[in-house]
């Protein structure tokens, strides 16, 4: 389910608005991409989609390119949506490198701690000061426990070695191959180990002052689904103050607020 209930009301609050830009991580089979582009090609007056999977679905890329008003990376010189194939460990701090700026950041690639702590790291730098983070499973399934994608069999051509074992580099960091998975990485402190989504957004928050963790909450939608899987995203937005919610339309209103300061700025 992941954000996908959040997805219209988001970019809605974005309506009319000139170039807005998008940022993915993790797209799988494009049940959010589409949705996130067709509201950005109806809504918007002009935006920019960049989405990142190191698993890209060619299927996901072809039916990207039928998509009406969509100039993708394989037709045009300058394109408004960008789909690419890397480990976001790798692609992010070169967009950080080329100083990319994003209005909405949906975070939902691989579920534990070494990768989001480090993404969030990396995505620190590409934030302006209204943007907003929409960060998968803080209080799902892989909350406080980690999930490395590698270790699926649907992932075994994208490990770095045969039994996926991570390498360090010579200064002591973790390798990471731009076009493989994440092997296990795990992080121990003070003789404990860190696990999971929640503490590596936990650890974004006390990192950065001013950032707060704004809203979490379900719609009516996902209150009304059948799945067992409830995932509920987290809006992160660098505001000066705190306001908590489990109410989803207390946190759209959110959004909308935090847009219209975007249009200010624009
Ligand atoms: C939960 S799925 C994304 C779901 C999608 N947002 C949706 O709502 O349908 C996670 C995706 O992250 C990708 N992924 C895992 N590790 C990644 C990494 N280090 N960099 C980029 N993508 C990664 C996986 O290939 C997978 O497609």
């Amino acid at each position: 389910m992941s954000y996908l209930g959040f997805i219209l009301p988001i970019i809605n609050s974005y309506k009319g608005m000139k170039n807005v830009s998008v940022l993915e991580i993790g797209i799988d089979q494009g049940h959010s991409c589409f949705p996130i582009i067709h509201n950005l090609t109806w809504m918007c007056e002009d935006f920019k989609y960049s989405g990142i999977d190191v698993k890209l679905n060619m299927g996901v890329i072809n039916a990207v390119d039928q998509m009406c008003n969509v100039a993708s990376q394989r037709r045009k010189d300058n394109p408004n949506v960008n789909l690419y194939q890397a480990n976001s460990l790798t692609i992010l701090p070169l967009m950080v490198k080329e100083n990319n700026k994003f209005d909405i950041i949906f975070l939902d690639g691989d579920h534990n701690y070494f990768t989001v702590c480090n993404e969030l790291r990396h995505i620190e730098n590409l934030c302006n000061p209204w943007t907003i983070i929409v960060c998968d499973d803080y209080h799902g399934r892989y909350a406080e426990k980690d999930l490395f994608y590698s270790e699926r069999d649907e992932y075994s051509s994208l490990r770095v070695n045969e039994n996926n074992i991570a390498e360090k580099l010579d200064n002591g960091n973790y390798a990471i191959d731009p076009n493989k998975a994440t092997p296990r990485i795990q992080i121990h402190e003070d003789g404990k180990l860190k696990e999971g989504v929640k503490i590596a957004v936990n650890e974004f928050i006390v990192r950065n002052p001013g950032w707060k963790i704004r809203a979490w909450a379900k719609t009516e939608e996902m209150s009304e689904s059948s799945s067992g899987d409830r995932y509920e995203p987290i809006v992160l937005y660098l505001g000066d103050h705190i306001s908590v919610t489990n109410d989803s339309e207390n946190m759209i209103q959110f959004v909308s607020k935090v847009s219209r300061e975007r249009f200010i700025n624009d």
